[in-house]
């Protein structure tokens, strides 16, 4: 079973939006839905090796901030081009106020 990771307050994070955490030499991206359901996937685009942070969050979507990829952040699911490649997800959760996650 593998611990879960301590990441930041949940108020750290905006609803709709979208947070780099970089672990264990590891870089995640960490989101906050509309409903304030937290996510978690690499931090990594799959196209090139952009941080995803510095994109745009719409509704369940993040986009890319170099080609405009984009990918469903719940499931990883790749959903434009360039972006091909479906990015990891990890479990996330808020704990005592706190977002968590599982690497
Ligand atoms: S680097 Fe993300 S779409 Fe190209």
């Amino acid at each position: 079973m593998t611990d879960w990771v301590d990441v930041c307050d949940e108020e750290e994070i905006d609803l709709e939006d979208v947070l780099r955490f970089d672990h264990g030499g590891r870089t995640f991206a960490i989101y906050r839905s509309m409903e304030g359901e937290v996510f978690a996937t690499d931090g990594l685009c799959t196209h090139e090796q952009v941080y995803l942070a510095g994109g745009l969050v719409m509704d369940d979507v993040i986009e890319c901030p170099k080609h405009n990829g984009r990918f469903n952040y719940k499931t990883g699911e790749a959903l434009r081009t360039p972006a091909c490649v479906n990015l990891a997800t990890y479990p996330a959760r808020v704990a005592d106020g706190r977002i968590q996650i599982q690497v």
